[in-house]
């Protein structure tokens, strides 16, 4: 018999910017979502429901988001969502029109996308980030020229929370390009559920979403590709979504995101609830730890991050007494957590390697509660004391040693 061991159960899970767990909403839809297991390309009966699930979430998206249901690619997640956008961009335009701005601190699925196509011949001007977290606009200014084919940054950051002007960032985009024809890029996995997305009034040419970040199932997504925007098939296969994008639909995924879009209506409650919390837990540390400091603390963030350097203890450590402890947080990117490497996000702002390597990450979800958070607060204190103490203690038996 297959045995799944609930890791989750006893846990207190503060690490909602790697993944989300399914919403309860979710998990009681399952079984019926389950239920409409049949091909939506197929033409008989029990096509019927998986196709409903696709036209009615792709209406629902659409009107939430204020764009056509036929902007709407649904895929595996954003990084496929992101590989796709370069790489469409680079089919239409290639050495012609090869230059692409992009920031920093964005996710690899689009730095290590945009390293591939500099082995092709784009050139690629990555934005730096100030102290503040934030991006430096007047660089973008600078580069752009003839050659500009697309500008990329990130609605927002997953390590420091950081929301960036992506409306301000698209106006530069199309007052500055050449025929305002520099497209414009927004990876807006972060934002989805934690802050309030006007994809209108962006004016954006693309935005990718992924589902496990947003309560729903893993191995979903959307891509928003505006009408004519330069589009090229990632995954060539049948015909669904419209041709651009080969494979039979995760139609179970869809549907959790169907649900999870309804869910949207309590956004403005959830967004201010995860504000008080986190608010209150990093006055709260900063009252009771010594030397600390909140990364990104003077740019607007996402309500529920928060990025921490605690003087003098190691990230990695901390996390794993945490872990030990049962609380599940990060150190920087899931994807390179485990790596000994200081996160490249808080490199590139400015901290130096001992400051990102002293840096913890918690982001809090929807149902994260006061009690939680308390829990976390005094762990938190106790470990650092410890972790503090046994190297004061190692660094004064070690100078015994040499005396
Ligand atoms: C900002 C950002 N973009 C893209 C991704 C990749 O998303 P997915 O897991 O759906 O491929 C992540 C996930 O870590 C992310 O945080």
């Amino acid at each position: 018999m297959l045995q799944f061991e609930n890791s989750a159960q006893t846990r207190i899970y503060l690490d909602h910017n790697a993944t989300t767990a399914p919403s309860k909403t979710v998990l009681d839809h399952l079984p019926q979502m389950i239920s409409e297991w049949g091909n939506p390309s197929s033409i008989h009966l029990s096509s019927r429901g998986p196709k409903n699930i696709l036209r009615e979430t792709r209406k629902q998206f659409a009107e939430i988001f204020k764009c056509s249901s036929l902007e709407i690619i649904f895929n595996s997640g954003a990084s496929e969502g992101n590989n796709t956008v370069l790489k469409s961009v680079w089919e239409k335009f290639g050495l012609e029109k090869n230059e692409y701005i992009i920031s920093q601190i964005e996710h690899p699925s689009v730095l290590k996308t945009a390293s591939y196509l500099q082995t092709l011949g784009a050139v690629i001007h990555l934005i730096p980030v100030l102290k503040s977290g934030q991006i430096d606009l007047e660089f973008i200014k600078n580069k752009i020229n003839s050659k500009t084919a697309l500008i990329s940054c990130m609605f927002a950051n997953n390590e420091t929370g950081t929301v960036f002007p992506i409306q301000q960032i698209s106006d530069i985009a199309k007052k500055n390009g050449v025929n305002n024809n520099i497209l414009m890029h927004s990876d807006c996995v972060q934002a989805l559920g934690k802050y309030e997305i006007d994809l209108a009034a962006l004016n954006l040419d693309y935005a990718t979403f992924s589902g496990h970040k947003f309560y729903a199932l893993k191995g979903c997504g959307i891509l928003f590709a505006k009408k004519n925007a330069p589009y090229a098939n990632l995954i060539h296969g049948g015909g669904q979504e419209r041709s651009r994008r080969g494979g039979t639909e995760n139609v179970l995924g869809i549907a959790s995101i169907q649900v999870m879009l309804q869910e949207l209506k309590y956004l403005n409650q959830k967004i201010s609830q995860m504000q008080t919390l986190r608010d209150n837990m990093e006055s709260e540390i900063l009252k009771k730890i010594n030397n600390v400091s909140i990364t990104a603390v003077e740019s607007e963030r996402l309500s529920n991050t928060s990025s921490l350097v605690i003087t003098d203890v190691d990230g990695e450590t901390m996390l794993m007494s945490l872990d030990i402890a049962g609380f599940s947080v990060s150190t920087g990117a899931a994807c390179s957590s485990g790596s000994p490497e200081p996160s490249p996000v808080l490199l590139a702002m400015g901290l130096t390697r001992n400051e990102a390597q002293n840096s913890l990450r918690i982001g809090l979800g929807w149902g994260t509660t006061e009690i939680e958070i308390q829990k976390f607060i005094s762990a938190l204190i106790e470990i650092v004391e410890r972790i503090r103490s046994i190297d004061t203690s190692s660094k004064e038996n070690g100078k015994q040693n040499y005396v």
